[in-house]
C-alpha cells in the first residue's frame, strides 16, 4: 500500500517548470514520474494546471506541486499501489471534473505514474512487463521527426513534424541506425544549402524552408542521401496539425500564402499522398472539422494511416462518437491525466478497429515511462520526436535496453501495425 506521496517542482525541456512525484510502498519500494507538457494543445485535453502571474512567464506549477502534497498525497495514502484502476479513481474523484481542473492533469499524472512505477519496483519486474505481463514483448514501430515545425518551431512552416518510419528494418535497433543517417543527412543538406539553423523544440532540424512541400523534397533528398529507399525501406508520417492553423473550415497556410477550405485541405495532402512515400498522417484537419476528417478517412484511410490526436485527446468518449474519423488513435497519458483513462482510449481503440501509437510531448524530461507503456499496453507504435536531445534520446535508449532484455521473444512491430479502414 501507498505510504508516502511527495511531489517538487522540476524543469522540462524548454526550461519550463513541471511537477515530480515520489511515490514510497509500504514494503520499501519506491517510483518517480515527471509530468510532460504540450504546445499545440488539443481543447478537449486534461488541465495542465499553470499558477499564471509573471514568474516563469506564468508556467509556474506551486499550485499543482501542492495539490499533490496537500490534498493528493493524504487521499491516496494507504490505496495499493498494485490497484492502478482504484488509485485512479481516487484521483478522478478527488478532483471531480472531467478536465482535473481542480488539481491539474500534471498533478495527478505524476502520482499516477510514479505509483506504476513504484508497483512495478515492489515486485521486481520492468515497468512494461509488470503492464503487459510475460507476453509483452512486441517492440513499437517508432515515428521519429526530422524536421520541427508549427507550433514547436515559431511557426516557421504551418506543419508541425516531419517524421520517418522504418517499418521494414529487422528491429528497432536497425531502425534507429537508419533514422540517425537520415537525421545526419538531413543536417548536412541543409547545411549545403547554407540554411543550417539549430533545432526546433522537439530536436528535429530547425525548417528553413521556402514552403511546406520544400521540406517535404529534402526529407526524401536527406532519405536517399543516407544510402536508404523510401517506399521500401523508409516512410514519412506527418504530423499536420492542422488545428493550430484551421478553425471553422478554413486552414491558414502561412509560409504558402494559400487559404484552403476543408476540401480544398483535402485534395493537398490527396496530392502529396500521392506524390510522397507517406505512411501516416497526424491531424490532416481542424479538431473541429470532424466532417473533414470523415471524408478525409474516407478517401485516403484504406491507403495511409490517419491519426487524430487534438481530435480525440486520448479520451475513449470521443474515439466512440467520432468513430471512423481517423483510423489511428495518440495516446498520451497527461490529456487525461490518470494511467487509466488512457488504457480506456487504447482498450476502445482496439474495439474500433484503430491503431495506437503512444506519444511524448513538445515538453518533455528524463522521464521513460512512455517507453514501457508503449510495450506494456502493446501499442505498436512510439512517437517521442526527433533524433537528438536528451530528453528524446533517454526514451529511444530505453527502447533499445528493452529490446535487448526481451532478446529472443522481442518481436519489432513491422508495416501491420499501421492504422487502415477497411475499403
Ligand atoms: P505537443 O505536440 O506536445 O506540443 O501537443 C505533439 C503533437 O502534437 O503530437
Ligand atoms: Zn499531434
Amino acid at each position: 500500500a501507498i505510504a508516502y506521496v511527495h511531489a517538487r517542482r522540476v524543469w522540462d525541456s524548454r526550461g519550463r517548470p513541471t511537477v515530480e512525484a515520489d511515490v514510497l510502498l509500504e514494503g520499501g519500494a519506491v517510483g518517480r514520474a515527471i509530468a510532460p507538457a504540450g504546445a499545440s494543445t488539443g481543447s478537449g485535453e486534461a488541465l495542465d494546471l499553470r499558477d499564471g502571474g509573471t514568474a516563469f512567464g506564468g508556467y509556474d506549477v506551486r499550485k499543482a506541486v501542492a495539490n499533490v502534497n496537500d490534498v493528493i498525497a493524504r487521499a491516496v495514502t494507504g490505496i495499493d499501489a498494485a490497484n492502478q484502476e482504484a488509485l485512479d479513481e481516487r484521483l478522478i474523484e478527488l478532483d471531480g471534473t472531467r478536465n482535473k481542473t481542480r488539481l491539474g492533469a500534471n498533478a495527478t499524472l505524476a502520482v499516477s505514474m510514479a505509483a506504476a512505477h513504484a508497483a512495478a519496483a515492489a515486485v521486481g519486474e520492468p515497468l512494461y512487463r509488470y503492464l503487459g505481463g510475460a507476453d509483452a514483448a512486441r517492440i513499437p514501430l517508432p515515428q521519429i521527426q526530422i524536421f520541427g515545425g508549427g507550433a514547436h518551431a515559431g511557426r516557421r512552416v504551418d506543419i508541425q513534424d516531419f517524421m520517418v518510419m522504418c517499418p521494414a528494418a529487422e528491429n528497432f535497433a536497425q531502425a534507429l541506425d537508419w533514422t540517425a543517417e537520415i537525421y545526419r543527412a538531413a543536417g548536412t543538406l541543409l547545411q549545403e544549402a547554407g540554411t543550417l539553423a539549430g533545432v526546433a523544440d522537439e530536436g528535429g532540424w530547425w525548417p528553413s524552408f521556402a514552403s511546406n512541400e520544400q521540406a517535404l523534397d529534402t526529407l526524401v533528398a536527406a532519405i536517399e542521401r543516407a544510402g536508404l529507399r523510401p517506399v521500401e525501406q523508409v516512410g514519412i508520417a506527418l504530423d499536420v496539425a492542422a488545428s493550430d492553423f484551421g478553425r471553422n473550415g478554413r486552414y491558414k497556410l502561412a509560409l504558402d500564402g494559400k487559404e484552403l477550405s476543408t476540401d480544398g485541405m483535402i485534395e493537398l495532402l490527396a496530392g502529396w499522398i500521392g506524390r510522397y512515400p507517406i505512411l501516416s498522417l497526424e491531424d490532416p484537419l481542424a479538431e473541429d472539422d470532424t466532417a473533414g476528417f470523415l471524408a478525409f478517412t474516407r478517401a485516403a484511410g484504406n491507403r495511409i494511416q490517419v491519426v487524430g490526436d487534438d481530435l480525440l485527446v486520448s479520451d475513449a468518449d470521443r474515439l466512440r462518437d467520432t468513430a471512423g474519423a481517423a483510423n489511428a488513435i495518440l495516446l498520451k497519458p497527461n490529456q487525461r491525466g490518470t494511467l487509466t483513462e488512457t488504457l480506456d482510449a487504447r482498450r476502445v481503440a482496439d474495439e474500433c478497429g484503430y491503431a495506437t501509437i503512444v506519444s511524448a510531448r513538445s515538453g518533455e524530461t528524463e522521464d521513460v515511462t512512455i517507453a514501457h507503456l508503449a510495450v506494456g499496453w502493446d501499442a505498436g507504435q512510439l512517437k517521442v520526436g526527433s533524433f537528438s536531445r536528451g530528453e528524446r534520446m533517454a526514451k529511444w535508449n530505453e527502447m533499445l535496453r528493452i529490446e535487448e532484455a526481451l532478446g529472443g521473444k522481442a518481436h519489432f512491430a513491422g508495416r501491420s501495425v499501421l492504422g487502415r479502414s477497411p475499403p
